[in-house]
């Protein structure tokens, strides 16, 4: 199921939307030694500039062929090779991907639909105690020139909602990311249990 309102416009335009360079840097990527999942990777906006930084591979996801196709390529023309471009519908058929296997799961523009909490349990399974789930959404207090209707982005009360035994608690990452967008970070308990007191 592709998530509604998840089209994209013009990829110049897009990308000229975030400081990616900013986003890139508040993950911190230099601690993160397992492999990066972004689930929705689009054209690649974020996925090449974090698989450059990445101690690690990154594999990224899209239910999109075109996506797929266009950010194969920009990976390619980037010379990165640390990155692998999966077709795949995450909603219905989840990552594949082992359980504990990942050190990050990043999603980015994507959380804005009802089934949220079934991606951030599919994070959630495929994370590494310890491991990270960064969220980037559209901001709701502020006129955006593009992103999902307002109603539907969600912020920081409904992902808290949505990831209740989960084994998953907010480490007070949580900020606005100039322009447009608000970020938070999310880490999978360091035991067995799905409880989070
Ligand atoms: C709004 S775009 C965001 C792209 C990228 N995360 C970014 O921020 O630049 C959302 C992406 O999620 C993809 N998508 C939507 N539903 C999906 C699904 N069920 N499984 C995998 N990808 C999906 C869309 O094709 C689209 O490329």
């Amino acid at each position: 199921m592709k998530v509604f309102d998840s089209g994209m416009p013009d990829e110049e335009y897009w990308n000229s939307l975030f400081d990616i360079s900013l986003i890139v840097d508040w993950l911190d990527l230099e601690v993160v030694r397992d492999p990066i999942v972004e689930i929705g990777c689009g054209y690649g906006t974020f996925t090449i500039p974090v698989a450059r930084e990445a101690k690690a591979e990154v594999q990224a996801f899209d239910i999109d062929q075109a996506m797929i196709e266009t950010a194969r390529r920009n990976a390619a023309r980037a010379d990165i090779h640390n990155a692998y471009f999966n077709l795949r519908d995450v909603v219905e058929d989840g990552t594949g991907l082992e359980p504990e296997s990942s050190g990050m799961v990043l999603l980015f523009n994507i959380l804005h639909f009802e089934g949220r909490r079934d991606l951030l349990d599919e994070a959630s399974r495929i994370l590494k105690p310890r491991g990270v789930v960064a969220i980037i959404h559209w901001r709701k207090d502020i006129p955006t020139p593009r992103g999902p209707r307002v109603e539907s982005r969600p912020d920081k009360e409904m992902i808290m909602d949505s990831i209740r035994n989960l084994g998953l608690s907010c480490d007070g990452n949580s900020r606005i990311i100039e322009p447009y967008h608000w970020g938070m970070q999310l880490i999978k308990s360091s035991n067995n249990s799905k409880e989070i007191k």
